[in-house]
């Protein structure tokens, strides 16, 4: 796809169709992800989880029931793939820089599932796992890294249509 169209195309897409993506995706998915922008070139303070085991999807969309107190909530949106970016702390904190690089390893990701045809959505509300030791546990992920962003990605329930996009959607003054 040219990328005025990828960008155009690009939304959040919440419904899924039963199919896993492809070994040959998932691989485009994650090139995305590592040509995305890292602050101070830090990348081995990121982690990428992939995660396509139905038990442990549910353990998360449990988790984040729980956590936010809502239990109509979906974090995973019944996507087949979750690919979760954790970034490192440091000195007990993450550093704002950190989660806006997180930030721009999953749109990388979201803009290329995009270009691949399939659906997806960045969640922010991967966070809540942060509340749960047991998936804490089943992600098995470095010590001291942490749950960020995520992107849920899959074959959408309704392909994306391209759109226009009004250039006021973000207010906007030039200073000439
Ligand atoms: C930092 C961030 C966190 C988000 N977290 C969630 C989320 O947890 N769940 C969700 O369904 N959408 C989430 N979204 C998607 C936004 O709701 C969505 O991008 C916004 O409503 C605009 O819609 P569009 O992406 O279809 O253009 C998140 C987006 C961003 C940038």
């Amino acid at each position: 796809m040219e990328w005025n169209n990828v960008m155009r195309t690009r939304k959040s897409c919440r419904e899924y169709i039963d199919q896993q993506i492809t070994t040959a995706q998932l691989k485009a998915l994650l090139e995305a992800g590592c040509a995305a922008p890292v602050a101070r070139g830090k990348f081995e303070q990121l982690q990428l989880t992939v995660v396509q085991d139905k038990e442990l999807l549910d353990m998360i969309d449990a988790a984040a029931k729980q956590s936010y107190g809502d239990d109509s909530f979906s974090c995973t949106r019944g996507a087949p793939t979750v690919i979760i970016v954790s970034v490192q702390e440091d000195q007990g904190q993450i550093a704002p820089n950190m989660i806006a690089s997180a930030g721009c390893v999953v749109q990388n990701m979201h803009l290329a599932a995009t270009d691949l045809g399939l659906g997806s959505v960045y969640l922010g509300s991967i966070q809540a796992v942060n509340n749960s030791f047991e998936v804490l546990y089943k992600l098995k992920l470095k010590d001291g890294f942490w749950p960020v962003a995520a992107l849920a990605v899959g074959n959408a329930k309704e392909p994306a249509r391209e759109r226009e996009i009004p250039v006021d959607k973000i207010f906007t003054n030039i200073i000439a």
